[in-house]
């Protein structure tokens, strides 16, 4: 299947900058002709970076809401994305489970919102610290991903993202058995809640992905691509990081 290389922007940048960066990496996206390219950034930049034009480079936000509208202060719905360019949206984060005290069935909520929109979810899954260093990696994964996904999922081509907690934005990544154990252990977990479509849908490893340790980590088995937070805010490291898929 197509790696999927996804720029998380978060919580950064201007309009100047979110419009450079996008323009640099929609200029570089010949260079990695295998991989699909998708960035996220906050959404008051999503409008601007979508209707930059040119094919070769997604555009995703970082979180919709459960509902289609309604009165929701400061949120902002899944149907409002899909209208201003965004085919993917984030959901699950940790940084929003922690954040904003999103559980497995919030995520799942918005994760049909999506899919009601016709964005593609991309939903993130991943264990703490302490769950990894007690042995629960596994389990936590796998109660999330039966929590969070909604089951119109597969049928839509949704993506998992496995981001260890303790691997975001910190230089550390877990070892190469340990990725692929977890990445794994995904798999199963989709075939055996989807059936043969769990077997074609793409699995992200996020957490400190950069160009010097991308090409190991994207050759591991079940790894379908990256979703890079700190690296993609540079375009040289982001599409250095695609070209090794
Ligand atoms: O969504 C992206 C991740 O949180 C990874 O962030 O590449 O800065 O570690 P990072």
């Amino acid at each position: 299947m197509r790696p999927l290389i996804a720029g998380n922007w978060k919580m950064h940048g201007s309009l100047a900058e979110a419009a450079s960066l996008a323009g640099a990496v929609r200029a570089g996206a010949a260079g990695a002709p295998a991989a699909e390219l998708l960035v996220c950034p906050p959404f008051p930049y999503v409008h601007l970076v979508a209707s930059q034009g040119g094919a070769g480079l997604a555009v995703g936000a970082q979180d919709c809401h459960a509902a289609a509208k309604g009165a929701h202060t400061g949120d902002v719905a899944a149907p409002m994305l899909k209208d201003i360019g965004a085919t993917y949206v984030i959901l699950g984060h940790s940084e929003r489970r922690a954040d904003h005290a999103e559980s497995d069935a919030k995520v799942r909520a918005k994760a049909e919102a999506a899919l009601a929109a016709g964005l593609i979810p991309i939903v993130c899954v991943g264990e703490s610290e302490a769950q990894r260093l007690a042995g629960e990696a596994e389990a936590v994964v796998t109660a999330q991903l039966d929590g969070s996904l909604p089951d119109g999922f597969a049928a839509a081509s949704g993506v998992v993202a496995y981001e260890p907690v303790w691997a975001i934005g910190t230089g550390r990544t877990p070892t190469e058995p340990d990725i692929a154990a977890i990445h794994a252990a995904i798999r199963a977990n989709l075939v055996r809640r989807f059936g043969k479509p769990g077997e074609t849908l793409r699995i992200l490893y996020g957490g400190s992905v950069k160009p010097g340790n991308a090409k190991a980590i994207l050759a591991l088995p079940h790894v379908d691509g990256a979703l890079v937070g700190g690296a993609s805010l540079v375009a040289t490291d982001f599409l250095a990081i695609a070209a090794a898929a």
